[in-house]
Parts: structure tokens; sequence; C-alpha cells
């Protein structure tokens, strides 16, 4: 390489570390450095306290530092760290799939264990395509997603996502035979509204164009975030999901829900599914599967999809698919800890009691100075900025690093600023998130 071309060491400290979704030469010349956390509060290395506005990154839904969860992980490391999956097992994983089963939507009690948010979505892909061909209809291969969806960094959920920034980097690396809805965010019919939008449900119509164009037959299976987060918190027009889950069925296209960040209590009940009322044939889920202790995920399956892969020869491999830490005991343990932990203290359904004042106090922020949307649903916010002529998301990023500065944790993407704190919230913090980011907007030109 040209050594002309190498940049400046930023912080030799911090070099080694190449950082994901991150501007590493903005953090490493200004590093945010967290160093402890509790409850609904980080601490970061030089000693301030930060209240937590993102539940980490929408995955610590019963607060940090909890002392269950400590506990299960630590005994499960001394009575066994690992032990493989594949042509062997172990009980709590079949625990943790009973329990999971439990809360899961009507049907979808066949889990399989992943990672991350990311595998979860590439393993329902590919369960959906296997699927088909299970059942004779190996033709199905297409899948469609929807603009300014995110589904992970895998080829598959990269493919199926609608972030320009996720996708442009990479060409035409992406998996063949994908396809994308229009996405259902419309300042023009919907901005300010509180809670569901009500325009916007023949949205979902643009499905029977795609399968006008394709053929249902070349279709497996659809993939949206019933509410998604990290475009900025786009949310479903009222009637829109049941509308898509409809023309799934008159079509038979598989339906899969994308609830990496809604499951586990984001929206007031243990799945969007079930907030809507929509049963999709699988769920993704990770992130608050174990409070974001340990990396999990889990794709939940309609028992019809399972069913489908059991036959042939009994000792044959029906789905060759899996990873070496699926199902990781120590993960497993962190899992049922936090499950216990949502059963004992109703954090399934608790964001249901605080939309409301929590819907007023992102709401309030609205007339502040270049605000030109505010969306909420259950337990997540988002304030949406007019961009900087020119200069887009860098008005979002100040704000982002204000509120930081001033004791406040929020998500930044583009010019919106996303909310989803720990579901432990007390109203009076979110009071002080709010006031935070609307002092900070007022100030930010
Ligand atoms: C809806 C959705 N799907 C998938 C993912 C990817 O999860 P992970 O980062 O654990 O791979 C995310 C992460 O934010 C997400 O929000």
């Amino acid at each position: 390489m040209n050594a002309r071309l190498t940049p400046a060491v930023t912080n030799p400290e911090l070099d080694a570390f190449w950082m994901p979704f991150t501007a590493n030469r903005q953090f490493k010349a200004n590093p945010r450095l967290l160093a402890r956390a509790k409850g609904m509060y980080y601490s970061t290395a030089d000693g301030r306290e930060v209240l937590d506005g993102v539940a980490g990154l929408w995955c610590v839904n019963a607060g940090h530092g909890r002392r269950e969860i400590t506990e299960a992980v630590t005994k499960q490391l001394e009575t066994m760290e690992f032990a493989p999956t594949f042509q062997m097992g172990h009980p709590i994983a079949f625990e943790l799939a009973n329990r999971l089963a439990k809360i899961a939507p009507p049907g979808l009690d066949r889990i399989f264990f992943t990672n991350s948010g990311s595998e979860s979505v590439d393993t329902a892909l590919k369960i959906a395509i296997a699927y088909h061909r299970a059942r004779g209809a190996g033709q199905r291969t297409r899948l469609i997603g929807r603009e300014k969806g995110y589904h992970g960094v895998g080829f598959g959920g990269m493919s199926v996502g609608g972030m320009v920034n996720n996708r442009k980097f990479f060409g035409s690396s992406m998996l063949p035979g994908v396809d994308h809805l229009t996405h259902t965010l419309d300042h023009e019919h919907n901005a300010f509204s509180r809670g569901i939008p009500q325009w916007g449900a023949h949205l979902a119509n643009e499905l029977e164009r795609l399968i006008a164009l394709h053929d249902a037959s070349t279709i497996a299976a659809v993939i949206v975030e019933p509410v998604a987060g990290s475009a900025g918190v786009v949310l479903p027009p009222a009637g829109y999901l049941k509308r898509l889950r409809e023309i799934c069925d008159k079509h038979d296209i598989l339906l899969i829900f994308d609830e990496v960040i809604t499951g586990f209590g984001r929206v007031g009940k243990a799945f969007a599914a079930l907030a809507f009322d929509v049963t999709p044939d699988l769920i993704t889920t990770a992130k608050g599967l174990t409070n974001g202790a340990i990396p999990m995920g889990a794709v939940f399956s309609q028992r019809k999809i399972y069913d489908a892969f059991m036959q042939g020869p009994e000792n044959s491999i029906e789905l060759f698919h899996g990873y070496t830490y699926s199902a990781h005991p120590v993960a497993c343990a962190a899992a049922l800890a936090t499950q216990d932990i949502y059963a004992k203290e109703g954090l399934l359904t608790r964001a249901a009691a605080l939309s409301a004042p929590w819907e007023n106090a992102v709401h309030s922020l609205r007339g502040l100075p270049h605000v030109i949307d505010i969306r909420n649903y259950g337990l997540i916010g988002a304030v949406e900025l007019e961009p900087r002529p020119g200069k887009p998301g860098a008005r979002g990023f100040d704000v982002f690093l204000k509120c930081f500065e001033r004791g406040v944790m929020v998500r930044q993407t583009g010019d919106t600023i996303a909310m989803a704190p720990p579901l432990v919230i007390e109203p009076k913090q979110i009071e002080r998130i709010v006031e935070t980011l609307g002092a900070v907007i007022r100030e930010t030109d």
C-alpha cells in the first residue's frame, strides 16, 4: 500500500480494534468508553453516569447487572462450559426451548438456536427455502424483503434488507432472486402520528404486484420487521401486517417476522406478533432473549414447518444447518435466568403500561427546531430531525454526542434519534431522557 495513503495513527491504544458500525476515526479521537453498568445506568471509564435510553443496543430489557443472570452463568460455567448440540444434547437447551415455546405466539413452538440476530435471519431464510423443497416445491426460492428493512449483516440478511449504506459497499454480492416491498414511512400522511399510523395499509398490496411479476410459485418467503428499528423506527400502518398475512396465505408464501428488537416485551407483549394479532410462520429473535448478557438468538417456527422436515430415514439429518454454539449451555443458562426475571417482574407486558406516558413524553418534543416527525410504539420512540443541507446525518450525530455528554445515551440513524430504554425504566427517568434530548435539540443548529 502507498505509505502516503496510510492515515496517521489516531490513538495507539485504540487503533487495533476495528469497531463495527462506528466512525472509527472520530471515536478514537474522542472515545466514549463505557466501563460499568447497573440498573438503568452505565458509568464511563472516567466515572460519569449515563442513563441508558437504548437498552445497550435494544437488548438489555431487564436493566443492567442482573445478579440472577450472573449467578446462572457462573454456575453453568462451573458445571459444563460447553457441550455440542450436533448429534448430542444437554438438558437446559431443551428446557429453554420448552420455556420459549410457552410464551410464543400460537403454533410457533419449534425453536432453533443461533448466536445473533443476523444468524437468526439467515437461518429463517434457509429454513423457508428448504421447507418448500421438503414439500415438493423446490422452485420456491425467491425472497421478498422491504426497503428500509434491517435484517443483520449476513449475506442473506443484507440481501433482503433495505438500508442503502448496508448494501451499496457490497455491490452485486447479494443473493439473487430477492425483491423488496416499498417501506411504510410517510411524512405527508403520517407525521407525528401517536402510536400506529392510520394511513398506509394499502402499501401491503404491493406484495400482490410483486407476486404478479415473479409468480407465487417462485416465492419462498416475505420477511419484515413488524416495527423496524435500525432504519430509524418505521411503524406498520394499521391493518398493514394483517394484509401481508392474508396475501401470503392466499399464495402459500411463508411470512417471517424479524423480531430481533420487538421480541421479549419491547412492544408491550412478548412478541409484536401478539401485539398486532398477526401470526407469522417464522419469528427471528436475539437481543432480549438473554438480556444481552451472552450472545444468543432463536428462530421460532410453526410446527407444520418442523414437521415437513421430519421425513425420510430416521437416522438422516433433516436440516443441514447449525452453529457450533447453537444452544451454547452458558447462553441457555443466561436465557433461562432472563426469562425468569421477565416472568417474575412482568416485564413482557410492562411496556404496555408505560406506553401512554412514554408517548406523551416523546411527543412533547413536537414544535422544537428542526423536528419533522415523532414516532412511538410500546417503549420505542424516535425523533426525526431535518437534515442540514448537503450534510445528511450531521445534525443527528451532533445531537447524539451532546446527549451523551449530558449523561443520556440514545441511538442515532441518519438524522433520527431512536430510543428504546430498558423495560424497567421509571417515569422520572423517562422525563430525564426527554428533557435532555429536548434541551440538546433546542441548542443544536
Ligand atoms: C430487526 C433486526 N434484525 C437483525 C438484527 C441483527 O442482529 P445482530 O446484530 O445480533 O446480528 C438486528 C440488529 O439490530 C435487528 O434490529
